[in-house]
């Protein structure tokens, strides 16, 4: 016989001492209403915003809100066999991205899924999308450039490693076109690009994916695609998870140009999941928070302290407006976050300017701090010159001049105006950059014939290419010393000749 003392039963008396009682707490949540890609769940109390949860019929979704009764959840799948009593279930897990050196060269969604038919991304490693911006102490001040390779860029609205610089402009301006250029300018830079696709069209992206596979180098791109097709909830995660993506290279010291094309979609899309869950609408039906939304995304654009590795994240966020109108509510809280804006115009695409900037509207904020000295000394005078060309052009429409001084201005500023237009895919280097404007500033480019500049600007580059003393040189200096400079002016000479 065992009695209750007995030294045998210890264990199992040990084991009902640790055993937890009560019931098994789960939290079940369940579909109240869907529509249009968004989720009205309850019974999920504990869920956090940006959770991933699960439906029963296997999608997935992410915490948009938390209500008081209810939480609002954006669709990462199509939902369509979705429905009122569909089960929910938490993860537990953020909204994350694969990231690592994994995702170079890639196409992926904006939770790391690939869309160019590769393999999932091998990262064991993830980040989720939202995260804080760097602190002030963490940051330094933004001084060395992004080279476009658009001389009217790169002379006029220098944009800095670190830089927020919108895009903004009409449909069918060359916003895009301006960014993929840059993009395809860094296959000789050490910085990485980061191309984010929200609400395009996918015969759009498709032409940026080929022209960067084209003429850029898409081991140092990657591609974060939610285009107008793809959930709403994957729009909305877009620029989030791609910057996260950016900020695991910036964090290791390297540099890294992002482009949002565009945030004026995005806005969209904030409205629409915003409506959707019944917030109360501002503004042009906007919600309240939509300031922050990009106030925290563009935020995270950032200068590194040396402490910190001294990394970069340069963001070029692209808005599209309608008549020119700079002041509708989104590019103007999108114009107060960045740290300037390129403005592209329908009038001046239509005049054949290409690229269609408006050097008037157009400004950097950071501007010469992000300028090498060198371009510094050459590039000062260029935006005076060329804003009095473009008056007196205006103004000589009602008779000519007589006056010499005036005619040369003019000269110039048809030389000018030569110089700064280039059609797509034609990036110029910066010593090129430098030599036209050099030549510019000396005047040998006044007797030029117009239609010669253009070609001036193909012939260069391989006439330094073939002279090792120019391909060494140090174009980062404050000046360039004279010897140098007569030897570049040299250059353009032997070029012009044989133009
Ligand atoms: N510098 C340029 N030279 C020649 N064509 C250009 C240039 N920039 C843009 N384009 C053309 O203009 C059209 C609109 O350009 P895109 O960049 O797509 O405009 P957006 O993004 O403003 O809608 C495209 O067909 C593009 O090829
Ligand atoms: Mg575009």
């Amino acid at each position: 016989m065992t009695g209750p003392t007995d030294p045998a039963l210890d264990p199992l008396k040990a084991r009902i001492a640790e055993a937890q009682l009560g019931a098994e707490a789960e939290e079940r949540g369940k579909v109240i209403a869907i529509a249009d890609g968004l989720a009205t769940v309850d019974g999920l109390p504990g869920a956090e915003l940006n959770e991933i949860v699960t439906f029963s019929t296997g999608g997935r979704g992410f915490v948009l809100t938390l209500e008081e009764n209810h939480i609002n959840v954006a669709c990462l799948d199509p939902a369509d066999d979705v429905s009122a009593g569909t089960r929910v279930v938490r993860t537990g897990q953020l909204a994350s991205v694969p990231i690592g050196e994994g995702v170079l060269g890639r196409v992926l969604d904006p939770l790391g899924r690939p869309l160019d038919k590769g393999p999932v991304p091998d990262s064991t490693e993830r980040l989720p999308v939202e995260r804080p911006a760097p602190s002030i102490i963490d940051r330094d001040f933004v001084s060395e450039p992004v080279e476009t390779g658009l001389l009217v860029v790169d002379a006029l609205f220098a944009i800095g490693r670190g830089q927020r610089e919108l895009i903004v402009g009409e449909r069918q301006t060359g916003k895009t076109s301006i960014a993929v250029d840059t993009i395809i300018n860094q296959a000789n830079s050490d910085i990485i690009s980061i191309y984010v696709a929200i609400g395009q069209r996918t015969s759009a992206v498709r032409h940026v994916i080929d022209a960067v596979r084209e003429h850029g180098r898409m081991e140092r791109t990657i591609f974060i695609v939610a285009e107008a097709s793809a959930e709403p909830g994957l729009q909305w995660l877009a620029p989030f998870s791609a910057t996260s993506i950016a900020e695991w290279f910036r964090d290791r010291g390297q540099h890294v140009l992002i482009v949002y094309d565009d945030l004026t979609k995005h806005a969209a899309t904030h409205r629409e999941l915003a409506l959707l869950s019944r917030q109360p609408p501002g503004r042009e039906a906007y919600p309240g928070d939509i300031f922050y939304l990009h106030a925290r995304l563009l935020e995270r654009a950032s200068k590194l302290s040396k402490a910190r590795g001294g990394g970069s994240l340069t963001a070029l966020p692209i808005a599209e407006i309608e008549a020119g109108n700079l002041s509708a509510y989104i590019p103007t809280n999108l114009i107060s976050i960045s740290d300037g804006q390129i403005v592209t115009s329908q009038s001046l695409f239509a005049a054949n300017q290409r690229p269609a900037i408006d050097i008037g509207l157009s400004v950097s904020r950071v501007g010469g701090k992000a300028q090498w000295g060198t371009m510094k000394s050459v590039s000062g005078r260029l935006r005076l010159d060329y804003a009095q060309y473009l008056e007196m052009k205006l103004f000589s429409r009602f008779g000519g001049f007589g006056d010499d001084a005036m005619t040369a201005r003019m000269k110039r500023g048809e030389r000018i105006a030569a110089l700064l237009a280039q059609p797509r895919l034609s990036p110029l280097d910066l010593l090129t950059q430098i030599a036209l404007l050099s030549a510019l500033n000396e005047g040998l480019l006044d007797d030029v014939d117009v239609e010669e500049i253009a070609r001036l600007k193909t012939a260069l580059p391989s006439i330094f290419a073939a002279d090792s003393a120019f391909s060494e040189l140090d174009l980062t200096t404050a000046k360039l010393d004279e010897d140098t400079q007569s030897a570049i002016l040299e250059a353009v000479q032997t070029a012009l000749k044989h133009a």
